[in-house]
């Protein structure tokens, strides 16, 4: 039997459950595309920048090579931020769609509403160790995007990590309506006010982080320092691994464990690479590494023991992570839990033969703390910050300066900022 899924503006249909695929490669995203396709899942998501789109597509050559057919399977792909500029955006989708062997994709998003400097370097950066932005206006890009749909390879495009303001940009101004929109939502960043504004606006919402990713960092010591951000973010292994070297010559004493290479970032103070089980808006002092006991003594804990998601799971015979899906698709959010094990790739699908009351619905959302997971620290400088005006769930503007001690930009999507379309 098909899971339930979405309709989407264009008419077409999306499976609310789908298979996330970050920082799963190779063998590991192989197997596990076998393996959800075989338990049932018909909905994946990757993005050029997960360097993935190889290994889900032979997985899916393989099962369209004994019957499946295409037409079953919805395949989400990104377009990354070096690929911004208009004439990368059809180069960029055609690559994507000859590593996955597809001829079209059903949904093409724009990652971040940010550009950086076009290249094959993901994250670019200058001799400084600063990144290197292009300054285009995203619905440029978003103009490209369109004509992907013109031209038959991609069904239905949309946005990711867009902020109300953006969203109205592109509805205003855009020839085709964003299908969908895809940002952080958990329990602790419920996103309310955006669902609300995409619901009306008839744009479906994708959860992504569902469960918070948990046993992974989300660092949220203070950091203060642009350049340790953009060192982080951007000259990946070289750099960090140089940074920690030095600075673990200078015996700075700081409580570290292994890092997690794709979303750990240097304390500001030591250069260490610290580990935590999550990471809140709602961070330690400046030095203090999260461990599970500074987790609950600043608030933070993580999401999957929370007393009220444990509670509501023990009533209805779930696991935790289920409840925390389960209570995204019952408000209509599209989820897509990544997991390369195949017990919990079935467990996270196991969410269509029970259902939330009412009262439960209310009180997961009353654990909305404005708790972010994925800082991207990169985009935060940008003036087109996607998650401070309206969006101030996530990230008020005196807050963010407060907290990462840095000058942002003050025009953030202001009138000056706005895009007219051409005479
Ligand atoms: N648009 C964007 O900017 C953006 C950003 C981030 C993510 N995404 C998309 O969203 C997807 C999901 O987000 P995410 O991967 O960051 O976080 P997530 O799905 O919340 O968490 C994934 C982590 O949870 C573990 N896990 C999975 N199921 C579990 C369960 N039932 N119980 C306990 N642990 C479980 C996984 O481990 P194992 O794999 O070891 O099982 C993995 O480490 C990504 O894969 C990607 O496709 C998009």
């Amino acid at each position: 039997m098909a899971w339930p899924a979405v309709r989407l503006c264009t008419g077409a249909s999306m499976p609310l459950l789908g298979l996330g695929t970050s920082r799963a490669r190779q063998n590991d995203c192989y197997q596990a595309v076998k393996t959800a396709l075989d338990i049932g899942y018909r909905h994946f998501d990757t993005a050029e920048i997960y360097q993935n789109e190889k290994d889900i597509g032979r997985a899916l050559q393989e099962n369209f090579a004994v019957g499946l057919k295409r037409e079953t399977v919805f395949v989400t792909s990104k377009l990354w931020m070096t690929r911004h500029h208009p004439d990368d955006v059809l180069p960029a989708c055609q690559s994507s769609l000859t590593d996955l062997g597809l001829d079209y994709l059903d949904l093409y998003l724009m990652h971040f509403p940010v550009a950086y400097a076009r290249g094959d370097n993901f994250l670019p950066c200058d001799d400084k160790g600063q990144r290197v932005t292009l300054d285009l206006h995203f619905m440029e890009t978003w103009q490209a995007m369109e004509n992907l749909v013109d031209a038959g390879l991609a069904k239905a495009i949309g946005v990711s990590n867009f902020n109300i303001s953006q969203m109205e940009e592109v509805l205003t101004n855009g020839r085709l309506k964003p299908a969908v929109n895809q940002v952080e939502s958990h329990p602790y960043l419920g996103c309310h006010r955006l669902l609300e504004y995409c619901t009306a606006k008839g744009v479906v919402m994708t959860a992504f982080c569902p469960i918070a990713r948990p046993g992974t960092t989300g660092v949220m010591v203070r950091v203060r320092i642009r350049f340790t951000v953009h060192q982080a973010v951007s000259s990946f292994e070289k750099n960090r691994r140089a940074a920690l070297e030095e600075k673990r010559s200078r015996g700075k004493n700081c409580t570290v464990t292994a890092p997690t290479p794709e979303s750990s970032f240097p304390c500001s103070r030591c250069g260490r690479v610290c580990r935590s089980r999550v990471g809140w808006s709602n961070p330690p002092p400046e030095g203090v590494h999260q461990t599970s006991e500074e987790a609950e003594q600043y608030g933070v804990g993580s999401l999957l023991s929370d007393p009220v998601i444990t509670e509501i799971s023990k009533t209805h015979g779930k696991t935790p992570a289920q409840v925390c899906l389960k209570w995204q698709v019952q408000r209509n959010v599209v989820v897509i839990p990544k997991s390369v094990t195949p017990a919990r790739i079935k467990e996270n699908s196991q969410l269509f033969d029970f259902e939330l009351s009412e009262d439960e619905m209310s009180a997961v959302n009353k654990l909305d703390k404005n708790g972010r997971l994925m800082w991207v620290w990169a985009v935060l400088f940008s003036k087109r910050l996607p998650w401070v005006r309206d969006y101030p769930e996530t990230l008020d503007p005196d807050r963010t300066r407060k907290l990462v001690k840095v000058r942002l930009p003050k025009k953030i999507c202001s009138a000056g900022n706005r895009w007219s379309p051409p005479k």
